[in-house]
Formats: structure tokens, C-alpha cells, sequence
């Protein structure tokens, strides 16, 4: 949770919020809703609710999925080996940076335009944490060299938000509590985007079984969306929330929750 800061800026409450926090911190909720989510609201919050869900979406879904670009973090090209510049569109905005020739994609967005959503996991292609999608494509970002992106359009989770809406696959995981950690979850939610625009386009998996007559707005079995998914691993094992969380949004029908609040 490496984006909870001591303070958080001053915040506008949902309904779900000021309902949870005048449940079980009716005394702070005047201080909250003046002054922001602190951490030791969070923190207390943490101790009462023990912890889990919603204490995450009240973190998460303000920093984590809709955190803004902010200006680049100021490099002198002379403290470059093999500096290169590229431009791209990050999240809808023209970025120009210089970068060195071997730096990746990920650590390009994280280092030095401050968006720290995607997550660097293994670093190695393995675990999928740092999905985001170069022209609307899934791709692993800590194998993607930054210079290879010239004139590209990259989308990570900051830039999936429209303002204050979430997209629809990133309201679905917190309906159905798709993560717990939260670690791997910027590079599910962005896999599974990209999943849904595979399966409209009619784009075959291992799983398909007659490739011959593949055709566009693929309906997805669980299976399917299983194997589609196979290469983001979660080390919470979210995976049936997860499952249900995309299975909502592919089907365009509601999924029952299987967990509540006691
Ligand atoms: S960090 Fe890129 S695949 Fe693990
Ligand atoms: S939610 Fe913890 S790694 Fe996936």
C-alpha cells in the first residue's frame, strides 16, 4: 500500500464512505470530511473493520486507481549513458522524455513520470503485476523497453478512471472484492481490459477449440477467462473474485457477491 501517504489530501467522501466511517468513527467523521482521510483514521479503521476491503477502496480507489500523472521527475540527459528521447501519449496526455536506451517501459512510468500504479512483481515477465496496454494491448511492462514506444498510446491504471469514474472493470473488482493486498491488482484489472477488446475482436486462445470458425464478440466461459488471465499471478489467490469481477463486466450481468460485512 505504498501510496497511502500520512496525509491525503482533503478528499470528497462517497455515500458508501460516509456511511462506514459514521458507523464506526462517528466522532472523527466531522475532522474527515474538513480535512481528508488521515493515517491514523485509516489505521484505526484498519484495527475496527480488521482490516480487508473496504479499508483498501477507501485507500485504493482514490490512489491507486485514479492517481493523476503528475510532471516527470527532471533527469539531465548528460546523466544518461544512451540517452534517447521518445514521445508517446501517457494516459491521453503527449509526453516527451529523454530516457536511456535500456530503461523499461515500467520503470519509466514509475521513476520518472510518477505514476507508480503499475507494479514492478518479478521483473522478468513472470507475474503479469506490471500489465499496462501500448495501443490498447496488454504487454508486460518490465520487458517493454521505453524507446520502443515512440508515437504510442499507453494506458496504465491511473488513466483508466474517467475524473472521478471508475472504469467499469475497475468498479467490478471492488464490487467483488478482487484483491486483497492489492499488489498484482493494477495489472489484473488492466489485463482483464484488455481481455474484453481480445474476446470483441474474436482473437483466439489456447482454450479455443476450432480456430476456423472463430468470430468476433466472443462469449467467454469461466475456463476461457482463466486461461486468458492465466498470466497475471495473484499471491493472495483472489482469483475466484476475480473471475466473478470480470465475468460481470464480459456478460453485462449482475454476479452475486459472495462476501459481506458482518
Ligand atoms: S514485473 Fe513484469 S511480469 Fe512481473
Ligand atoms: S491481491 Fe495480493 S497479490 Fe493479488
Amino acid at each position: 500500500m505504498d501510496s497511502l501517504h500520512e496525509e491525503t489530501s482533503k478528499s470528497e467522501l462517497t455515500d458508501e464512505e460516509r456511511e462506514l466511517f459514521s458507523k464506526h468513527m462517528p466522532e472523527e467523521l466531522p475532522e474527515i470530511q474538513s480535512t481528508g482521510i488521515k493515517r491514523r483514521h485509516f489505521l484505526k479503521l484498519l484495527a475496527i473493520t480488521g482490516g480487508g476491503f473496504l479499508t483498501l477502496q477507501l485507500v485504493d480507489a482514490h490512489n491507486l486507481l485514479a492517481q493523476p500523472l503528475v510532471d516527470q521527475v527532471p533527469v539531465s540527459p548528460a546523466s544518461l549513458e544512451n540517452a534517447v528521447k521518445v514521445s508517446m501519449r501517457i494516459n491521453g496526455v503527449r509526453k516527451s522524455l529523454d530516457v536511456d536506451s535500456r530503461m523499461t517501459l515500467l520503470d519509466s512510468l514509475r521513476e520518472r513520470l510518477g505514476l507508480t500504479g503499475s507494479k514492478k512483481g518479478c521483473d522478468h515477465g513472470q507475474c503479469g503485476t506490471c500489465t499496462v496496454l501500448v495501443n490498447d494491448r496488454r504487454v508486460l511492462s518490465c520487458l517493454t523497453l521505453a524507446a520502443t514506444c515512440e508515437g504510442k498510446e499507453v494506458t496504465t491504471i491511473e488513466g483508466l478512471a474517467k475524473g472521478d469514474d471508475l472504469h467499469p472493470m475497475q468498479a467490478s473488482f471492488l464490487k467483488h472484492d478482487g484483491f486483497q493486498c492489492g499488489y498484482c491488482t493494477p495489472g489484473q484489472i488492466c489485463s482483464a481490459v484488455a481481455l474484453m477488446n481480445e474476446a470483441k475482436a474474436g482473437e483466439a486462445s489456447y482454450l479455443t477449440a476450432d480456430v476456423r470458425t472463430i468470430s468476433k464478440n466472443l462469449q467467454l466461459s469461466d475456463d476461457e477467462i482463466r486461461e486468458r488471465m492465466s498470466g497475471n499471478i495473484c499471491r493472495c489467490s483472489a482469483y475466484p473474485n476475480i473471475l466473478a469481477a470480470i465475468t460481470e463486466v464480459h456478460t453485462g450481468h449482475d454476479v452475486s457477491q459472495n462476501w459481506r460485512l458482518q
